[in-house]
């Protein structure tokens, strides 16, 4: 149990108080000589009518302390109180040893589900590095809210619909050299580039391309099958970039999925009189909330982006019954999101105000070099190998006798990209440097890695040592406390990322842990030769190994044992 809450509920019967009233008034004294908790007895001297002073040394004289402190001490008007530290780390100790993996998970999502939509690319597009941060963050968020116990249901929303796709079997009508099913995303971006660059000269093309959309609307058998086709090659290449990142999906319902699906709603705005006829189109006045309209059908009778969006929102309430639905798209989409968030809620589906829109900033790339690269296009895929080659030359320097290399280079280079999105508030812009985020010795992926590495590294060496009974007083340096306070704060560091739908109070935590890690292991010997001591910092190694490994894990980075 909490230590406010034990202290609370051995004060409050002294001073005719329920613990609940007291429990807040609690502070952490600003000094650390002064202990660790303090009880500001002066909030108390009007309902007992004493001086502070007197209040705080009867309680001292009254009160039988907690387990888990080691003394109280009456200062002024404040009751001060020490932790037991020793207690205190055998049982941090003690818990993170035996939950293991699951140390830091909860229930408290059992029999709750959360939907996170991540990544959501288009068809026939470049898989880009600017769907990093929502592949990545979506990603942890998946697994936090998984972690917590909550079912969850990852969901990629494909841009699989639209005019784009006639533009698309126009150009592979004309231009194309082979089999539909032999193009690879690049081949078809360059399709898609080409079909613009004639238009230009030759504007009929245009219409060519809305006929072939029209035959997709209407289920056309060859026009399906190109678009079906195109469809494939695209999932088949992408799930490669997602495997490389240890990223699956519950569902790919894309929005093509809802063609069907929209007839029901567009009705039902017409019924209730929500949506209006606008110029042949049909949309949702939003001028009361300061917003321009929602257009739910064009003049041309076409559906769009939007009127997807409301019909997979419902889509999504009615299959899963979420408590909650995450959408990590970028945040210049924050007023179409706003939009149809507005539109749902004057449908009256008041479950609306459990979809929150995740944004975040932009990523760019420093590297010049790169930039130029494919005429501007960054694909996400080149940027992982380039990673992952910087990294393998990495560790040929630092670590030539280790035995797979390229093993390491790929969970390492993989891991560093990742961690780049992933380790400030969402929302702040990333600028992206390749000796920022491969520094093994700055707050990256590969420093914490290189810790865990280091953690298995000591624990391999004292293979046959047993440790499993640990005598946590001997834990009493500043270093190994200083340690232990960051692999207890672990388990809220989850929650609060769930919370906030921030991922990096999980980065953070573990970072912290890290370079508390590497200051113990500076300044302490963990083979000590008294016996007791080495087994004391054996298991604190271990637990430190375990942490790291699981907050990893929560960010959807690799932990190696060797690097
Ligand atoms: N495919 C879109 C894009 O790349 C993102 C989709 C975001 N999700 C949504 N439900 N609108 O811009």
């Amino acid at each position: 149990m909490d230590a406010k809450q034990n202290l609370a509920n051995a004060i409050a019967p002294l001073c005719g108080m329920d613990a609940s009233a007291i429990l807040d008034w609690f502070e952490v004294p600003k000094k650390a000589e002064m202990g660790d908790y303090a009880f500001p007895c002066f909030r108390l001297s009007k309902v007992l009518r004493k001086a502070p002073a007197a209040i705080a040394s009867e309680l001292k004289e009254q009160l039988v302390l907690p387990s888990g402190f080691s003394k109280a001490e009456a200062v002024g008007p404040y009751l001060n109180f020490y932790v037991d530290t020793a207690s205190q780390a055998g049982s941090v100790l003690q818990k993170v040893l035996s939950e293991k993996e699951n140390y830091g998970s909860s229930k408290i999502g059992s029999g709750k589900t959360v939907c996170v939509e991540y990544s959501s690319i288009n068809i026939a597009k470049p898989f880009g590095f600017h769907h990093l941060p929502s592949t990545a963050i979506g990603n942890a968020l998946y697994r936090i809210y998984k972690f917590l116990g909550y079912r969850t249901i990852g969901i990629n929303h494909l841009g699989d619909w639209g005019t784009q796709f006639g533009k698309m079997i126009t150009a592979y009508k004309l231009w194309g050299s082979k089999p539909i099913d032999d193009y690879s995303i690049r081949e078809l971006v360059s399709l898609y580039v080409r079909f613009h660059e004639e238009a230009e000269k030759d504007p009929s093309l245009n219409d060519t391309a809305r006929a072939w959309f029209h035959k997709i609307e209407s289920n056309d058998p060859e026009a399906m099958e190109l678009w079906a086709k195109m469809k494939d090659n695209t999932i088949r290449e992408v799930k490669v970039t997602y495997h490389r990142m240890g990223i699956d999906f519950d569902s790919w319902a894309g929005e093509s999925f809802y063609e069907d699906k929209m007839g029901a709603i567009i009705q039902e705005l017409r019924d209730k009189g929500i949506s209006k006829l606008d110029q042949g189109a049909e949309i949702v006045d939003l001028s009361e909330w300061n917003m321009p309209p929602c257009i739910i059908v064009k003049s041309d009778g076409s559906t769009i982006y939007a009127t997807r969006d409301i019909a997979a929102a419902c889509y999504r309430k009615q299959e899963y019954d979420f408590c909650k639905s995450l959408y990590v798209v970028a945040y210049q989409q924050d007023l179409h999101f706003r939009q149809f968030f507005k539109v749902l809620e004057l449908m009256g589906r008041e479950w609306v105000k459990d979809c929150t829109h995740v944004n975040f900033g932009m990523v760019s790339m420093e590297d010049a070099s790169f930039s130029t690269r494919s005429g501007n296009i960054l694909y996400l895929d080149d940027i992982l190998q380039a990673a992952v080659d910087k990294t393998y030359a990495i560790i040929c320097e630092k670590s030539p006798d280790l035995e797979d290399k390229q093993s390491a280079a790929e969970s390492v280079g993989v891991g560093a990209i990742l961690w780049s999105v992933l380790y400030n508030n969402r929302i702040k812009d990333v600028s992206f440097t390749w000796d920022k985020i491969l520094n093994f010795d700055g707050e990256t992926a590969p420093y914490v890695q290189y810790t865990h590495a280091r953690c298995c590294s000591v624990l391999r060496k004292a293979e046959d040592f047993d440790f499993s009974s640990p005598d946590a007083s001997l834990l009493d340096d500043p270093y190994a406390q200083t340690l232990l306070k960051a692999l207890d704060a672990f388990p809220a560091a989850v929650l609060s990322a769930a919370d906030k739908n921030e991922p990096y109070v999980v980065s953070r935590c573990i970072m912290s842990v890290a370079s508390a890690f590497n200051k113990f292991y500076y300044e302490q010997r963990i083979m000590a030769d008294d016996p007791a001591v080495k087994a004391a910092r054996l298991a604190l190694t271990d637990a430190t190994r375990q942490v790291l490994a699981n907050g990893l894990n929560l960010l959807g980075i690799q932990a190696p044992e060797r690097m």
